[in-house]
């Protein structure tokens, strides 16, 4: 059966590793796709040395995070939505945005600050060459979730 609402993956039995590929080729494609669990899309990419999985679909409003570049923000590395531009770190999952010190000051100055973490982020290991992801089984929702689910696969926004 196919989960269709909003469970987190912790609705899985266990916590489980997911084969992704060979590292050698997910270095090389620096990007790559994977649907695991059945129905949860992940994207697992490789920058500056490091493997990181998350959530496919921006927990905005489910952009395609596969074509988001990935810039350093207030010193951390995010991806950026291509849909919004939403700033999303790559080690946690947290919304990063610019507040504004003091709307009536001239010029503004603005600090970086975080929503906290939206988009759930799955933890990838490597064994002999293989990539691997867990996926993040935290059983409070993430709003990264929300695009997770067949109502939204099935909606006309799916891109
Ligand atoms: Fe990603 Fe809006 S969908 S920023």
């Amino acid at each position: 059966s196919t989960p269709s609402s909003f469970p987190p993956p912790s609705s899985s039995p266990a916590p489980a590793s997911h084969l992704i590929g060979r590292k050698e080729d997910i270095v090389k494609a620096g990007r790559l796709i994977k649907t695991v669990n059945v129905c949860r899309e992940i994207l697992v990419l490789y920058h500056q040395g490091t493997l990181h999985a998350m959530d496919l679909r921006c927990y905005h409003a489910g952009g395609p995070l596969q074509h988001g570049d990935i810039e350093e923000f207030n010193g951390r590395l995010c991806i950026v939505c291509p849909w919004h531009k939403y700033k999303i770190t790559l080690a946690e999952g947290e919304g990063l945005y610019q507040a504004v010190d003091d709307p009536t000051v001239k010029p503004l100055r603005t600090h970086w600050r975080s929503k906290g973490v939206k988009q759930r982020i799955h933890k990838v290991t490597e064994v002999k060459g293989s990539v691997y992801v867990t996926l993040n089984d935290c059983s409070e929702a993430i709003e990264s979730d929300v695009y997770q689910t067949e109502r939204y696969r099935t909606g006309s926004i799916q891109a």
